[in-house]
């Protein structure tokens, strides 16, 4: 139940939050005005420890969904993704040493974090250093593209043939094979947090399994700790998908949904880029803030997160604020330069 029939549950949780954020008051300091302010969504342009410190009280957020520059020489617009590193490393442990501040007791942190071929310790690094600060409690496969053939699903109805389905960027090398995946570690302060494991679950495939054990009361199960999300397929990435290393939609809404929706409280994005946990957020019903330093990215966000509140409520005005923190006009999706369709879900 995590597209369709989810966000269907979610629509009172949404309508009851659909203005601006019962949460900020408490939870946010007043201090910065955000660039985006979409619904129960904020962005700040802001450097992420200047923004935890400046705007988030200790033990303020639930879930933090996040994925850093990964120093792999990606070309983004403002930040240098290329430093020694022991430099990287320390200013991850420095970012996680405030998000541990900043998060509650029993909330999740879910890092997405990938490789190169060439330098396939980067994430385990990472996580590594962060094991100063945090249990690491799940290690979930992000999958972004999987072959299944005929011959090893057994007699599997709905498998017709050989499938090979999603998107990765393919690397010419005689030494390396083509990476289509990337980790998501969900770290926690004691590694003792509940998770909602059905509410990311998915059907049997053999019914006669329900029932057949005391936990198995309905027709769900967890799904494991390998998800297959894939990129939806875009023609035009400078219309599109305006940044050069994004996740789906569905990745932070799903680990929204792992970390149990209904006692989620404010979500955290240090590292936002074009807004993907904001617009996740945004189709929850759940309020959320995040920190980008790149004012491209943010406008993007805006009105990314314009058109999708548009979406959720038709005809309604959005509580968009200007760069002024003023209220403004909500961005209408056919005149806006920027305009993008939601691209991936
Ligand atoms: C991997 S991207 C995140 C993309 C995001 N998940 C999305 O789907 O749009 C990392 C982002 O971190 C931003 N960034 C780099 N340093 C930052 C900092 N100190 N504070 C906040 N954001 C930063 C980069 O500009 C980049 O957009």
């Amino acid at each position: 139940m995590t597209s369709t029939a989810a966000l269907g549950s979610v629509t009172a949780r949404r309508e009851a939050r659909r203005e601006t954020a019962s949460y900020s008051s408490k939870s946010v300091s007043s201090q910065v005005d955000p660039v985006v302010a979409v619904g129960v969504a904020r962005l700040y342009q802001l450097d992420c420890v200047e923004g935890m410190r400046l705007l988030l009280p200790d033990d303020s957020v639930s879930v933090v969904v996040t994925s850093p520059p990964y120093n792999i020489g990606v070309k983004y617009t403002s930040y240098q993704d290329a430093r020694p590193r022991q430099e990287y490393l320390d200013w991850m442990e420095q970012v996680a040493k405030e998000i541990k501040r900043v998060l509650e007791p029993e909330g999740s942190f879910f890092l997405n974090v990938g490789n190169r071929p060439d330098d396939p310790w980067i994430a385990w690094d990472v996580a590594n250093r962060l094991r100063q600060s945090f249990v690491l409690q799940n290690v979930i496969s992000w999958v972004k593209s999987i072959a299944v053939e005929k011959e090893d699903v057994g007699d599997c109805p709905r498998i017709a043939g050989d499938v090979a389905v999603g998107h990765y960027k393919p690397i010419s090398s005689s030494r390396f094979i083509n990476d289509c995946h990337e980790f998501i570690y969900q770290f926690t302060k004691s590694g003792r947090v509940s998770v909602d494991r059905l509410g990311v679950g998915v059907p049997y495939q053999d019914k006669s399994n329900i029932g057949r054990w005391k936990a198995a009361t309905k027709d769900r199960r967890c799904r494991g700790n390998t998800w297959f999300i894939p990129y939806s397929t875009i023609h035009s990435r400078a219309r599109q998908r305006p940044h050069p290393s994004t996740f789906p939609v569905k990745l932070p809404r799903m680990c929204v949904m792992l970390h149990g929706l209904s006692r989620t409280g404010l979500v955290l994005d240090p590292f936002a880029g074009i807004g993907t946990t904001a617009t996740a957020c945004l189709q929850l019903g759940v309020p959320s803030i995040g920190f980008e330093i790149d004012a491209d990215y943010v406008g993007w966000a805006r009105d990314r997160l314009t058109e999708e509140y548009g979406k959720a409520y038709p005809g309604s005005a959005t509580g968009q604020m200007s760069d002024a923190g003023e209220e403004a006009q909500p961005v209408s999706s056919s005149k806006s330069e920027h305009n993008i369709v939601k691209v991936e879900d």
